[in-house]
Order: structure tokens, then sequence, then C-alpha cells
């Protein structure tokens, strides 16, 4: 694990943009995983200010995203693929026929796991995908006792992923307690993997993934096996490694 901790969020996001607006310079088609969730927007943020000054282009590129919630399609704005499409594909010069996002709305979750993979081998495999972490140790909703060799799924959110992401749901609305993830096994299949965590709340989840033990109870220790995988960090998010 290549460790790189900066000052703040906004570091981050311009280091994690770095390394995508770089794969993209490098091979214009590549296959980029993405994530959602509060600490990759500044890093999209950043990525369509790039795009819109012309040194990035999405126009060959396809995505494939981590997670969605399951009972939840596109239009639902708390949906997975509507975040994408407002957070960054909306303004970028990218064909939306080239990104995909598991089908919160598919009639058979099961067989639609399985077409997801698919769908990435047929794309060649992610070159780089981006990843948060929970405070749980969650990587994608690949909950603690995930199998390290896991695939695409539906998993059953946890008590605490469900309180974290209910800020996003209003008081009455239904939010859904399963999805569908990419596996550990699919996130480790990457060519290269880049978590950004930021702020102090994810300190403890830092710790367990860089210094605890590689253990089901933290998914994401799973990326020490890795042997391209950068943590990028801010001080507060680092705050507790020895
Ligand atoms: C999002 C995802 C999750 C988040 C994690 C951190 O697609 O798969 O694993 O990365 O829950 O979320 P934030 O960034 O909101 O703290």
């Amino acid at each position: 694990m290549q460790i790189v901790i900066l000052k703040n969020a906004a570091e981050v996001a311009a280091y994690g943009a770095d390394i995508f607006t770089q794969q993209l310079a490098r091979n214009a088609g590549s296959v980029l995983g993405l994530a959602t969730g509060s600490t990759p927007v500044a890093l999209y943020q950043e990525l369509i200010r790039r795009n819109e000054a012309g040194s990035v282009s999405f126009s060959k590129a396809k995505t494939f995203n981590l997670d969605e919630y399951l009972g939840l399609d596109g239009e639902h704005p708390q949906s997975y693929r509507y975040f994408m499409n407002e957070q960054l594909f909306n303004h970028v010069d990218i064909n939306k026929d080239n990104t995909h996002v598991p089908p919160g709305d598919a009639k058979n979750p099961i067989e639609a796991c399985k077409e997801y993979e698919a769908q990435i081998n047929a794309a060649g495999g992610i070159d780089v995908q981006l990843l948060g972490i929970g405070r749980n140790g969650h990587i994608g909703f690949n909950e603690p006792s995930s199998g390290l060799t896991s695939r695409t799924r539906v998993k059953t959110l946890t008590k605490a992923t469900i309180d974290d992401n209910a800020r996003f749901f209003a008081a009455d609305e239904y939010q859904p307690h399963l999805s569908i993830t990419m596996g550990i096994g699919t996130i480790l299949d990457a060519r290269k993997v880049v978590l950004l965590a930021t702020g102090e709340n994810k300190a403890d989840a830092v710790h367990a993934m860089i210094e605890g033990p590689l253990t089901a109870a933290c998914p994401a220790s799973a990326l020490q096996m890795h042997r391209h995988a950068v943590i990028v960090l801010d001080e507060g998010a680092a705050s507790k490694l020895k």
C-alpha cells in the first residue's frame, strides 16, 4: 500500500483528480471504477473543471460504479445512478452509454450481478478503481464479514451504514436495506485502486485498514493484498496511524 498524507480534503481531491487525469492521458479509453458518497464529490468537481478547461477528456472512457441501492431506479434522487449523473456525468464529455451503475431496479438481481461482472470483463477489466471507506471499514457496500474473494452480489446493509446514510434521505422516505455491490474480489481485480478518506471520523477505519490485521471484520484491510493500492488521506483521517 502506498500511503499519501495531505493537509486537507481539497488536496486529497486534487491528488485523486491527478491520478484520473494521468490515467486518461495515458489511455483515453480507460475503464474507470467510480464511487459515490461525500468523499469523491470534490474530486468530481475538480475533474469537471479540468474537462471544461480541456485538460482531461472522458469521451472514450468507460465507467463502472461500485454499488447501488436495490429497490431504487436510476431516476430516484437517492439512487447512485442519479448521483453520478448529477455529480459528474451530466457535466463532462462522457458518452452515458459507456457508464455503468448496478441496476437497482433489476427484476432478477442475482442475474444482474453476474451480468455486471461479465460487463466489466468484456470491457477489459478496471484500470483504476476509486474507493471511499465506511466508518465500519466497508468498501463499496462490502460490510464487515464480507468474503475477501466475494464478487458482485446482493448485500444487506448493516445498521451502522443505514444510520450513516440516513442523512441523504428525508425522515419519511423509504431507505433501502439492500444493495448490489461489487465484491471485494471484484475490487481487488482492478489494476490500481485509489482510496480517499478525509476527516477524523474515518481515523479508526483507516487505522484498521492499514495497521490492523487482514480480516473480513475490516473489508478495506483486503487492500493490503493489492499490488497497486494508493491510500490518500488528509491529516484528520490519518490521525490514528502510528
Ligand atoms: C460509495 C461506497 C461507499 C462509500 C463509503 C464512504 O459508492 O461504496 O463505500 O465510499 O460509505 O462514504 P462517504 O464518502 O460518504 O463517507
